[in-house]
């Protein structure tokens, strides 16, 4: 099979980047979406979504760009990537209700079209065994057809960052792809091969162990964090360690390596935290535990703990607190389990007045900052006198060496 046109069903902060990539790579892409006005703005070649590049990634692919709100459009093309949200249950796992939502009526397009051979692959994440179990069984139903025979299926996470989408699906470290027969493997493989500006490892294994390795890789980066996190706390018990020296040292074993061994605070975002409950959600399944998955979310839990309470050492009753930078990464304006927001939260439950700045994330992008006065920019938070004390909780380059009114103190929970 060889892919000239894909669909992409989900124009959201990843899907928008990847229809956007495939279209300037030079292939014919529909985007699909049920919110008309993100199918509007990239027919109009705009993004839909606030994410560095993509404005000029659409650009230069829109002659091949075009979006619809019908799904039963994509009968037309080679490959349709599901990309809906997958939001959590409370147990931990994945909700596959929006990917059921988002293929049901791309499959019932291909039964009444009589086509055979679609390619169908999965980019959301999903809880290992829910593509198996759930979606092709429900493929089967609406196509009356057998899984690779009448059509594929795989399962393609993206390994990405927000701030970096674009970047981050071009030249990415790892294309990894979940097959239901190999057909649909190589086809996938052979799209990536011409897609990708780099040459990335490719590996290709059934749709479990792919689904296992996507939130793996997400686990595994937890631990490092925490392993860090839980050292640093370690070491501020004895006043002549300086966590910075040990963790470089630590860093220089190349078995270990320097990635994320960084003082920091904790990890947070839509990705890290819930693909990491997923694995010890998954491991329970089996009968089994995942001591440490569970003990990664503990240290974190109270990495964030920590930080409030050194906060709470630092001022008094009725001192005014500004947190600056609520997002849980520089270069995105998402504040999910973000530790500023999670410091700006608690110490207004305390009865704190809480000030809150941010070069990205403002109320109407993050509905979580309604509670809290929002300070539009540093020159203003400047002139606010009553300000005893600023926390800077994201690494936004910019705050590096701010200065504040003389009256404001400012920490730095960790180095620039
Ligand atoms: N955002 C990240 O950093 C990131 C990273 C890796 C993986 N993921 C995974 O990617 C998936 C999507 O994440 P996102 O951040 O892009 O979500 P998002 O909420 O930004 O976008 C989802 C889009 O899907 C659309 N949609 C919902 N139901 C649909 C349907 N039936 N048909 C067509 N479109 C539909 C929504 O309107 C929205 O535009 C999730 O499973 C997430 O776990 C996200």
């Amino acid at each position: 099979m060889h892919i000239k046109t894909i669909s992409v069903c989900g124009l959201g902060k990843l899907g928008a980047c990847i229809a956007a990539t495939f279209a300037a790579r030079g292939f014919e892409v529909l985007g699909v979406d049920i919110d008309p006005e993100k199918v509007r703005k990239i027919n109009a070649g705009l993004p839909p979504v606030d994410e560095p590049r993509l404005d000029e990634t659409i650009k230069t692919g829109h002659s091949r760009l075009r979006a619809t709100c019908d799904a039963r459009e994509t009968v037309c093309t080679d490959v349709t990537f599901f990309i809906p949200p997958s939001p959590s249950l409370p147990d931990g796992s994945f909700s596959n209700e929006f990917l059921l939502k988002a293929m049901q009526p791309v499959a019932k397009a291909m039964k009444d079209a009589g086509k055979k051979g679609h390619l169908f692959v999965c980019s959301s994440t999903t809880t290992p065994g829910a593509v198996d179990s759930v979606l092709i069984p429900m493929l089967e139903r609406e196509l009356g057809g057998v899984c690779g025979r009448d059509f594929s299926m795989c399962y393609n996470p993206e390994f990405i960052a927000l701030g970096n989408v674009v970047n981050g699906l071009l030249e990415p470290d790892l294309v990894l792809i979940g097959e239901s027969d190999p057909a649909g493997g190589a086809a996938l493989e052979q799209l990536y091969k011409k897609y990708n500006r780099n040459s990335p490892s490719i590996a290709r294994m059934s749709i479990v162990s792919a689904e296992l390795t996507k939130i793996s890789v997400n686990s595994y980066i937890t631990m490092k964090i925490s392993f860090t996190n839980q050292l640093r706390l370690i070491a501020a018990r004895h006043p002549q360690a300086d966590i910075h020296t040990i963790l470089d040292a630590i860093g220089s074993d190349s078995r270990i390596g320097k990635k994320y061994l960084r003082a920091g605070l904790s990890y947070g975002g839509p990705c890290f935290p819930r693909d990491n409950r997923l694995l010890a959600y998954t491991a329970r399944q089996a009968g089994l535990e995942a001591p440490l998955a569970e003990a990664s979310d503990r240290v974190n839990q109270r990495t964030n703990e920590d930080l409030v309470e050194k906060v709470r050492g630092m001022i008094k009753k009725d001192d005014v607190v500004a947190v600056l930078g609520v997002t849980y990464k520089p270069d995105t304006y998402i504040t999910e389990e973000a530790a500023g927001l999670f410091l700006a939260q608690q110490l207004k439950r305390q009865g704190y007045r809480v000030l809150v700045h941010d070069f990205a994330a403002n109320p109407s992008n993050a509905p979580a900052l309604h509670e809290f006065e929002c300070v539009s920019n540093l020159a203003e938070l400047k002139k606010r006198s009553e300000v005893k004390l600023a926390v800077i909780c994201c690494p936004w380059p910019q705050y590096q060496g701010v200065v504040l009114g003389a009256n404001t103190q400012i920490f730095t929970p960790w180095q620039f």
